[in-house]
């Protein structure tokens, strides 16, 4: 069989430390079965050449069946790099230009791990996140800048056809899990023009699966039991920004940042989809192999997955487990050290 075609973006600060384990793993599981091409993109290219993403790479970069992204963002309040430059110029712009409507984010608590929670109870769900519209689409502006009547606007985009996307891949979702439960989770109560229309396409798309469960929540409200009673979770669908918020905070509930996997899916295959830990790139810890390459390990579990090699997804997710369940307070194994100990055990 043909390798699949995979562009690695290690990116920035623990962006190329966690990566490397990744690939590491990936070796040991699924040998020969990538055809890797690297792109040094990010801070450091940026500030070298000024490019965040050319044209021709992008280019090229859709020619490939899958992208491995480590971390996009320069040191905090780097003079030299205007704010969100990076974020929106290279990750953004790959996850809209390649389609990635369901943004993924399982979170899972496993055995042995220490949750912030005094009494975390079960925890498995997954948050499909709208990952093309909402506020991060840049349609917005400002004006009279710098004088004291500026005005600053981002509106946020919703449509018909990429709520229903989203929405119906929840609900299928949904329906392959055991407890078969889809939660909205908006602020219909204030953002009554989205929230409308997303509640009336949920309802909807429900009603062709009538054996799937539906809940609501507003968003401030799901922090709430996010963090009471996160075991009533199965599938969360909910839009770009409220995704991301609740998405960091599911990684802390389930035992932190350094755990949380996510897949940057165009599930029509049209275009590569993107896998990617849920955290940044950690500047505080950069460079000094502080960082938990588990994310990261997790993230090339997905892609696995994506690609139907489910036994060799699962034995990641296994050794990934195994390695959780002998983890003590306070460790202080280096980030290839945990990499090394998921590879022997896969
Ligand atoms: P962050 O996720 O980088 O870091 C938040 C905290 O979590 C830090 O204390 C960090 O040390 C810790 N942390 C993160 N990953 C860890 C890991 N694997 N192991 C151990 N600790 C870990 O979020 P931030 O500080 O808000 O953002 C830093 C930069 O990353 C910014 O430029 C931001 O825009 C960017 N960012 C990029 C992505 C991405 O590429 N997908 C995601 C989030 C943030
Ligand atoms: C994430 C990040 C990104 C997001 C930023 C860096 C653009 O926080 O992947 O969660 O907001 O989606
Ligand atoms: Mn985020």
């Amino acid at each position: 069989e043909n390798p699949i075609k995979l562009a690695v973006i290690p990116g920035d600060g623990i962006g190329p430390e966690v990566t490397a384990e990744a690939l590491k793993v990936l070796d040991v599981v699924a040998p020969g079965a990538f055809a890797k091409t690297h792109y040094s993109l990010g801070a450091e290219h940026y500030l070298a050449t000024g490019e965040v993403l050319p044209e021709k790479v992008l280019d090229e970069v859709k020619k490939q069946d899958a992208i491995l992204l480590g971390a996009i963002g320069g040191k905090p309040n780097d003079p030299n790099i205007p704010p969100g430059l990076l974020e929106r110029g290279l990750l953004l712009t790959l996850r809209f230009a390649l389609d990635h409507h369901v943004n993924l984010r399982p979170s899972k608590l496993f055995p042995g791990v220490g949750s912030p929670l005094a009494n975390p109870g079960e925890i498995d769900f997954v948050v499909v996140r709208e990952g093309t519209e909402g506020p991060y689409t840049g349609n917005g502006g400002s004006i009279r800048v710098g004088t004291p009547q500026e005005v600053a606007t981002e509106v946020s985009l919703n449509t018909a056809f990429g709520i229903e996307r989203v929405v119906r891949d929840a609900f299928a979702r949904a329906q392959r899990r055991t407890r078969r439960k889809v939660t909205l989770v908006h602020k219909t109560n204030v953002l009554v023009h989205a929230g409308t229309m997303w509640w009336r396409i949920v309802n909807e798309v429900a009603a062709e699966y009538p054996d799937v469960t539906v809940d609501y929540l507003h968003i401030d409200a799901a922090t709430i039991f996010m963090t009471t009673d996160p075991g009533r979770f199965d599938v969360i669908v909910t839009d770009n920004l409220f995704g991301d918020i609740i998405t960091d905070l599911a990684a802390a509930v389930t035992g932190g940042i350094g755990l949380a996997a996510s897949g940057n899916l165009n599930p029509s295959r049209a275009t590569p989809s993107m896998f990617e830990p849920v955290h940044g790139s950690a500047p505080d810890i950069a460079g000094q192999q502080k960082a938990d390459p588990t994310a990261a390990i997790l993230s090339a579990s997905m892609l696995l997955d994506f690609f139907g090699m489910t036994d060799e997804a699962a034995r990641i997710e296994k050794a990934v487990a195994a390695d959780i369940a002998e983890r003590v307070a306070g460790e202080s194994r280096t980030t290839a050290a945990i990499g090394d100990a998921i590879a022997a055990r896969v």
